[in-house]
């Protein structure tokens, strides 16, 4: 961050340096022309001149989760992580339900006594072995993530109702699942209907180019009921064996990287974020930047409402403590120290506003032209 020095800072003002050494001096601050400026000490100079400093080379794109993030491959300390699953379809076709039935099956009694709360995101084990499911509106939220290269899925549902087969939304997300790349599951659902008819719906979506195993091709389809629970386990099977395959890994010894589901602000807690860890280990107390907001782990609460200390790879939890409330699908990152988390989101602060003001003079002229 330090870029720039006291007198290139005093020539950029046109100002003598020694004005600019004297103001520093002034507020305890010994410095010489070649010394670099801190975004504190240029804050405070920034007032003093009464000017605005924008720190910014538009052509330098803003990349600080490159910056920070942690390379996972070349990772040796990676170890096994749970996968998290998206759930997409075509309206009415069971999302929500389907999501209910493997949380109410699913979730550790007595953890909760009964009163669960909608977080966005949470986690189930199936024979011990942790699955994180997104549980919003399929892909609202994914397309939010995959705007700003936060990825975490890992594996797609793509719900059908057995009853009511291939629909225009059904292929909205057979494409979004084939430019992911992520491997898909095909929940057959509605199967207790006596109008379900499993055999049509395998024959739509081979035509999409999603032929099941049984057909020859090489998409599971798991028939199930979200009202009766039938087939739920093995849905779960399934998403264990198909994320073994994929290999899924991460290291929770690393300060932590994690994708914001969704966010909202929340009376008595200030702005409250639903976050999946993609790698390192969130705790209580960390200072955290997301995007052009910053602050400190204030509490981690899971989708019990319970507190808890930390979370790891591919757990989910609400993070309080955030100076603002940041878009889904941000990036939130812990960083080593206060003073860090301020600067990156200053600076992101300034490239977001800087974009924005481009795009409005941008389309300022444009109607200009449009005018004449
Ligand atoms: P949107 O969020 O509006 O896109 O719908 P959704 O995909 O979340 O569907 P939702 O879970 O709301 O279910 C739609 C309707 O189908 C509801 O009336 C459910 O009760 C019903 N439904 C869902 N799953 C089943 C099932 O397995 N069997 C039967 N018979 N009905 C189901
Ligand atoms: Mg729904």
């Amino acid at each position: 961050p330090e870029d720039i020095r006291v007198y290139e800072f005093a020539e950029k003002l046109k100002r003598p340096m020694s004005d600019v050494i004297k103001v520093l001096f002034d507020l305890g601050m010994m410095m010489t022309k070649n010394d670099f400026l801190g975004s504190d000490e240029i804050e405070v100079l920034s007032d003093e001149f009464g000017v605005e400093v924008t720190i910014i080379d538009p052509k330098d794109e803003f990349n600080y989760e490159e910056d920070l993030a942690h390379d996972v491959e070349e990772d040796p300390n990676a170890v096994k992580r749970p996968p998290v699953i998206t759930i997409m379809g075509h309206v009415d076709h069971g999302k929500t339900s389907l999501l209910d039935a493997i949380r109410s099956a699913k979730v550790t009694e007595g953890e909760a006594g009964g009163i669960t709360q909608h977080i966005g995101a949470y986690t189930v084990e199936q024979h011990g072995e942790p699955i994180t499911f997104i549980d919003t509106p399929g892909h609202a939220a994914f397309g939010a993530m995959r705007q700003r290269g936060t990825d975490v899925t890992d594996i797609i549902i793509i719900v059908v109702a057995a009853d009511d087969g291939v629909k225009p939304q059904t292929e909205e997300v057979i494409k979004i699942a084939k430019d992911s790349g992520a491997p898909v599951i095909v929940a057959l659902n509605k199967m207790d209907k006596e109008t379900a008819n499993p055999d049509l719906v395998k024959g739509q979506m081979a035509e999409h180019g999603m032929t099941s195993v049984d057909w020859g091709g090489d998409v599971e389809f798991i028939p199930l009921s979200a009202k009766t629970g039938m087939g739920l386990d093995d849905l779960l099977e399934n998403i264990l064996i198909t994320a073994e395959v994929l290999d899924l890994k991460a290291n929770p010894k690393v300060p932590a990287k994690s994708a914001v589901v969704e966010a909202s602000l929340e009376k008595g807690r200030g702005p409250v974020a639903t976050v999946i860890v993609q790698n390192g280990t969130l705790k209580v107390g960390d200072n955290i930047v997301c995007g052009s907001s910053y602050g400190r782990v204030k509490a981690l609460i899971d989708e019990n409402g319970k507190q808890i200390k930390s979370i790891g790879p591919s757990h989910t939890a609400q993070v309080a403590g955030l100076d603002t409330v940041p878009p889904s699908g941000e990036v939130l990152m812990a960083v080593s120290s206060d003073k860090e988390a301020k600067e990156y989101a200053h600076k992101r602060y300034e490239y977001d506003r800087h974009k924005e003001l481009s795009k409005s003079t941008k389309s300022t002229l444009e109607d200009m032209t449009a005018m004449i």
